[in-house]
């Protein structure tokens, strides 16, 4: 049994192989070919925070390759709410299931989650701490959109304090030699535990404009609202950046956004046109990785 709490649990061999099975499971993603892989095997999604893509995508892959799910979108409608903690309901849940998808507003929660459960614990966002998944198919994205994942240099945008898809995807790029550009609002910088253990050049940045042009890859955060403690700090900030098509105009032609969405106000539709707009498929890749992965972890595979 592997938990994927954090993407340092995948060392790139892992990564490679849950990529080139994921490119082969799209026919079976699109609904294209059937399969029964994990016929028999229960997924229980437990999402203590909203979420469409992570949770729909998951029961996509899960129901695509046979299986089944169960689970909650809503705490509030679980013994949560009488005061049942997260552990013993973990300890529950696995009892009724042969992996665990987890959503929590708290950093750590994955972590103490896998040291209970008995069967295996995916990370599906921790506060502001990781989203390992989210991080893969990143991967796959830009591998299918670039044609490499070696060497990039890659721009990063928005709020890179709150924002956990950005942790993961940085410590991931990293391992592939990838050159950071950290672009936020001072407040909402890279955390130091982040850039403290990057092996390759990065740099911060206030504007895009200044760094537009050199990037391969420009990935595209929402300001994280929910999490400021105070909503004063969270007005200081919102609409710091947005993304427009004319601004566009200076990125190399065969730069591509992404953005794990949902998007607020940071990329104008006008972009959706564009050649440089990869976040729709990046949304669909989800389905795709999340096989590959659920496949490895289940330990069936056709
Ligand atoms: N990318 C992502 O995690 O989206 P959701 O919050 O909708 O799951």
């Amino acid at each position: 049994m592997k938990h994927v709490v954090s993407i340092e649990d995948l060392d790139n061999k892992r990564i490679m192989g849950i990529l080139k099975r994921a490119k082969q499971l799209v026919p079976v993603a699109e609904g294209k070919k059937k399969s029964k892989a994990l016929d028999g095997k229960i997924l229980a999604a437990c999402f203590f925070e909203p979420s469409t893509r992570t949770r729909l995508s998951f029961e996509s892959a899960m129901q695509r390759l046979g299986g089944t799910c169960i689970g909650f979108a809503d705490p509030s409608a679980t013994s949560h709410l009488k005061g049942e903690t997260l552990l013993d309901a973990i300890r529950m849940v696995a009892g009724y299931s042969d992996v665990i998808v987890l959503r929590h507003p708290h950093e750590g929660s994955a972590k103490l989650a896998s040291e209970v459960s008995e069967v295996p614990v995916i990370n599906g966002g921790d506060g502001a701490g990781q989203h390992p998944t989210q991080t893969l198919l990143d991967l796959f994205t830009i591998k299918e959109e670039i044609g490499k994942l070696e060497g990039l240099n890659v721009g990063m945008l928005g709020d890179l304090r709150y924002g956990r898809t950005v942790h993961s995807l940085s410590q991931a790029l990293d391992r592939f030699k990838a050159k950071f550009y950290f672009i936020s609002p001072k407040s909402l910088r890279m955390p130091t535990h982040v850039t403290d253990e990057l092996q390759n050049d990065w740099s911060t940045h206030e504007t895009l404009d200044e760094v537009l042009g050199k990037l391969d890859v420009l990935y595209v955060t929402r300001i994280q609202k929910e999490r400021f403690p105070d909503i004063e700090d969270y007005k200081k900030v919102a609409g710091a950046y947005r993304i427009n098509a004319e601004i566009l105009q200076k990125a190399k032609s065969k730069m591509r956004i992404l953005h794990p969405l949902p998007r607020v106000d940071e990329i104008s539709t006008d972009v959706d046109e564009t050649k440089h707009a990869a976040y729709f498929r990046q949304a669909f890749n989800g389905v795709p990785v999340r096989m590959a992965l659920l496949e490895q972890l289940m330990g069936k595979k056709k």
